[in-house]
């Protein structure tokens, strides 16, 4: 019996397991209740009171060291498998990636916040529009060629219903509603019946500012642009107003600005004439404000207007119109540092 206590607990210390049903089948083997451990304790009450006192204590080890054994088996198993699991609090942690704003918000938010300055507040209108706001009120001749079907999206004739041409119709929309002082920005989408291309498409961004009260002047207008344009373009830029015209303003204008990639010596951008066009304005004309309720003989006002994508284009040059409406993130991508 001595033989085959040692032979066992030589055996029991190599034991190995490669997973937790091989470890169970150990213990079955050794010390379930016809295992071998357990046979030798049978047969150990059959021993002579002498023998019993030689092998109780040898016979006691090896239960215990079968059993120690085939729990630390176990043990080192769950261990392996619930350290897999676990999270690693250690792990320097992935990088989210971030989405970017699109360039002609970030734009748009910087033209907006250029005005505000100047305490300008945000006005909104809606994009599906009628005849009245959008020309009739602006003093649009009713044979202009705007009102084409060419250029303009009609959802219905009669009543009248299309797509608004340009955020000028929100001016008419804030002047029916609003007495004097009123200054507000007008930024939003607009729809124009083009062929798309790199340099046209059928929708396009605008902003629209729009200044009334009494003896508001020429000189405000031009203060307000120069301001505008060097915070937007940079202290160096200079602007040139040349005499335009619009349905809704007396005098118009356009505005250039020195061209901000070669700082007016001339380049390709500015096809060498060192100036690059960025926007309509004008005094509103005294038709507009008496069309829309507003008394042109106490009030006066200046208008402008601009499109987004244009002063992105300025900005960024960015070549192709399209780019702005594929939603390629490659493209977007470059905007990140934006804001
Ligand atoms: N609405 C004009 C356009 O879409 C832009 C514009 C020009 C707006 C002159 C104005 C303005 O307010 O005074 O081309």
């Amino acid at each position: 019996m001595v033989e085959k206590i040692n032979s066992l607990k030589a055996e029991i210390m190599q034991l190995s397991a490669a997973n937790v049903a091989e470890v169970e089948a150990l213990r079955i083997k050794y010390l379930s209740k016809k295992g071998l451990v357990s046979q030798l304790f049978n047969d150990f009450r059959g021993l002579s009171p002498e023998d019993k006192r030689a092998l109780g204590a040898p016979l006691n080890e090896l239960k215990d060291l079968a059993t120690n054994k085939i729990n630390e088996l176990k043990e080192s198993l769950e261990s392996v498998s619930s350290e897999a699991d676990a999270i690693d609090m250690t792990r320097t942690a992935s990088p989210i990636k971030l989405g970017t704003r699109h360039p002609l918000s970030v734009v748009r938010n910087e033209i907006v916040g250029i005005f505000s300055r100047l305490g300008f507040t945000i006005a909104e209108g809606p994009e599906i529009e009628d005849d009245w706001h959008v020309f009739s009120s602006l003093n649009f001749a009713a044979d202009h060629p705007a009102r084409d079907m060419q250029d303009t999206f009609f959802i219905q004739r009669t009543p009248d219903v299309l797509l608004r041409t340009h955020t000028s119709s929100v001016q008419s929309r804030v002047m029916e509603n609003t007495q004097p002082p009123i200054r507000i920005i007008c930024p939003g989408r607009v729809y124009r019946n083009e062929a798309i291309s790199a340099r046209a498409h059928c929708f396009f961004h605008q902003v629209e500012a729009l200044y009334v009260d009494k003896n508001v002047s020429f000189a405000d207008l031009k203060q307000t642009l120069l301001y505008f344009a060097q915070e937007m373009f940079g202290p160096e830029t200079k602007i040139r107003l040349r005499p335009s015209y619009f349905p809704f303003t007396e005098p118009s204008a356009e505005m250039d600005i020195s061209c901000n990639l070669c700082g007016g010596k001339g380049c390709s951008f500015c096809k060498h004439t060192g100036w690059v066009e960025i926007l309509g304005c004008g005094m509103v004309d005294p038709n507009v404000l008496d069309a829309c309720g507003i008394d042109s003989k106490v009030y006066s006002g200046f208008a402008l207007g601009m499109g987004v994508e244009r002063i992105t284009n300025l900005k960024y040059q960015v070549k192709d119109l399209r780019m702005f409406s594929e939603n390629d993130t490659r493209f977007l991508e470059e905007f990140t540092s934006a804001h």
